[in-house]
């Protein structure tokens, strides 16, 4: 149980400290950190944000991360110095073991109280996202992080599927114990004068305002599907607004992405305004609201 359903989506609070210059970070319901892989990785080649005015923004990034070792020596030590609440590994492979590797190492040698297991990333090519758009693959790798952790284990599923209730079924009967959803769209913008995509990568992942009502109606899709099932709720949130929105659709927390790029102090207000819209909405616990509609 977290104190507020408010965290920061992996990828845009990094591993903390970044975000620590603009709040006490002990007021998050939670973090969710920068998506680990088993190697370093530098990323791909600049540029990688395309802005999307008022939409968003698109990202490609390419899982930029200084790889397993370096999270457990210096980057979850350094943010449990200055956050005692629960910290979210975001987990990322290009293959089974990959996955299975990273996830024991954090289990076993970090404090972090879930593992969120990346299989909907568009922006590197061989692994990523195509293990989350069959369900075949999303259940294989959810057995085998399964296999080598007693820690919840929560599969973040990729938006660019045709029925994201059969991804998401998969994942629950093969042990996850929780959803994160959704990742990025994915999407591309084009440079009219230079005639090039903006991105290097050509296309990358849509995220921000745009995509809430797509995140909205899968949160509430999967909430059907699988309605045991706790859900984090991701996909352009804003506002406390936007908070309640994604709970009555299906989520019981909710991760916030873009909207920290734009406004690093937006947690912090949601967190702040929550209370004074409960109670003009007549909400008296937040519990009491998740997939009424
Ligand atoms: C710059 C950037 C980096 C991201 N990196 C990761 C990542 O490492 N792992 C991951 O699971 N999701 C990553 N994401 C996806 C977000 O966590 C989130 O699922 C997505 O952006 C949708 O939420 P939003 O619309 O609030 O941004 C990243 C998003 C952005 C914008």
């Amino acid at each position: 149980m977290l104190k507020n359903p408010i965290i920061p989506a992996s990828g845009t609070c990094g591993f903390g400290m970044e975000m620590s210059e603009w709040m006490d970070l002990n007021h998050l319901g939670a973090i969710a950190t920068k998506g680990t892989t088993r190697d370093a990785r530098y990323g791909n080649p600049l540029p990688r944000i395309a802005e999307c005015g008022a939409s968003g923004l698109i990202n490609a990034v390419g899982l930029q991360n200084p790889g397993v070792d370096e999270v457990i020596r210096h980057e979850m030590p350094a943010l449990r110095k200055i956050y005692q609440g629960p910290i979210i590994a975001n987990v990322s492979g290009f293959n089974v073991e990959d996955y299975a590797y990273v996830c024991q190492r954090i289990d076993q040698e970090t404090d972090a109280a879930i593992l969120e297991v990346n299989i909907s990333c568009p922006n590197v090519h061989n692994g990523g996202m195509a293990f989350g758009t069959t369900p075949e693959a999303a259940a294989e790798v959810t057995r085998a992080v399964k296999a080598v952790t007693r820690k919840p284990v929560y599969m973040k599923l990729s938006p660019n599927v045709t029925d994201i209730t059969a991804i998401a079924r998969a994942c629950v009967e093969a042990g996850a114990d929780g959803l994160c959803l959704i990742n990025t769209v994915l999407g591309m913008r084009i440079d009219i004068r230079r005639r090039k995509a903006i991105v290097a990568n050509r296309y990358g992942g849509y995220s921000g305002p745009g995509i809430f009502p797509i995140a909205l109606r899968m949160v509430n899709q999967v909430h059907q599907a699988c309605p045991k099932t706790p859900i984090i709720g991701c996909g352009g949130v804003g506002s406390a607004e936007d908070v309640i929105e994604m709970m009555m659709a299906g989520a019981n927390a909710v991760e916030i992405g873009a909207a920290n790029l734009q406004n690093p102090q937006v947690c912090r207000q949601i967190i702040d305004r929550l209370p004074k819209l409960m109670n003009e909405l007549h909400i008296e616990h937040l519990q009491d609201i998740i997939g009424i509609v």
